[in-house]
């Protein structure tokens, strides 16, 4: 089901027809903070007074030509702006198909580059997504170039790819912030651990070599033992609360987001907000059956249900 879904999450003709449904319009508001910056200025402040940081993130991936990458670069400059104008705790999280890099590489290094600038100049960061294993290597490539311009900027990294160990040793050697996540997108067996217990042990080896590497990291989580590793195994290092933070999605176990405030951990809620909704939504069903269950009741009508 979870590989259907993702595979579903890339349908261009599905695409319209759950955005255009008020069910699935309904149930995509518990994930995303609404389809305007206003939307999401208004979440991250909720955020922010409840003792978490925010990463605003603009939905869209993979534009279909240049212009549309250019004026998403645009709308992130602004994004920083206004964080900055409203004094706002947030940072900014955002993909690099958004910003053309499947139409064009060196567009896309030069938007970035912009982008990170303008943050910088801020005293602000930019977090680069990761995406699926199609654009790891380029994704980390212009991390790596923009890394050795400005501090202010970061990348994710996946514990489902084999590959991720390998690739944290490269990019902490070149002093790069980074996140780590299960992984969110459909792999083959060849490049991912299929299996969830792999994938949780991968998670906790990877999460040992970032905390002790005297570089800000995340670990982005709502998995109770990955949490609960990651505390004993700081607890064990003597590494402080704020030498890390937890991260988590807006809108899922906020219950679990409140209780790591309130035991002193740092928190960055992840904010998506936007008109393009539907992969993230779609991602967000996949990982959770129930979340399909609740999500096919509701749009079968009531009178099927009797
Ligand atoms: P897991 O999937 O095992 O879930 C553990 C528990 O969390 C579940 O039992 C349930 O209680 C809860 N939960 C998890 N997902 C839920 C959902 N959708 N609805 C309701 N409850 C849910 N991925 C990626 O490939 N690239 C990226 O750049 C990012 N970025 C990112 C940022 C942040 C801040 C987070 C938290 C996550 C990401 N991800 C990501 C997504 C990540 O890879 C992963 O798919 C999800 O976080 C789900 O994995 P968990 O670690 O939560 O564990």
């Amino acid at each position: 089901m979870r590989a259907l879904l993702l595979r579903l999450s890339e349908s261009k003709r599905l695409a319209p027809l759950i955005m255009r449904n008020p069910v699935s319009r309904r149930m995509a508001r518990r994930f995303v903070a609404g389809e305007t910056l206003d939307d999401a200025v208004e979440a991250a402040r909720a955020v922010n007074r409840a003792g978490q940081s925010a990463s605003l993130d603009l939905l869209g991936e993979n534009v279909s030509d240049e212009a549309g990458a250019g004026r998403a670069a645009q709308r992130y400059l602004e994004m920083f702006d206004r964080i900055a104008r409203e004094k706002i705790d947030a940072n900014v999280s955002l993909k690099l198909t958004q910003l053309g890099l499947d139409l064009d590489q060196a567009l896309c290094q030069e938007l970035i580059e912009q982008i990170v600038a303008h943050a910088s100049a801020l005293g602000n960061f930019v977090r680069i997504d990761m995406e699926g294993s199609a654009h790891t290597q380029r994704t980390i490539d212009i991390a790596k170039r923009v890394r050795a311009k400005y501090t202010s900027v970061g990348t994710v990294m996946q514990a489902y790819l084999y590959r991720a160990e390998q690739d944290i040793q490269d990019l902490l050697a070149a002093g790069c912030r980074l996140r780590l996540c299960k992984g969110a997108y459909k792999e083959p067996p060849e490049l991912a651990f299929p299996k969830k217990e792999d994938v949780d042990a991968n998670f906790v080896k990877l999460m040992k070599l970032l905390l002790p590497s005297g570089i800000y990291h995340g670990i982005a989580t709502h998995d109770p033992a990955m949490i609960r590793a990651t505390k004993e195994f700081a607890r064990e290092k003597n590494i402080a609360r704020d030498q890390f933070e937890f991260q988590m999605l807006y809108g899922i176990r906020t219950d679990l987001q409140q209780q790591l405030v309130r035991e002193g951990y740092r928190l960055r809620v992840y904010i998506p907000f936007g008109t393009d909704w539907f992969p993230y939504f779609m991602r967000r069903l996949a990982e959770r059956p129930a979340n399909l269950v609740f999500f096919l009741r509701n749009l079968l009508p009531k009178s099927s249900t009797r």
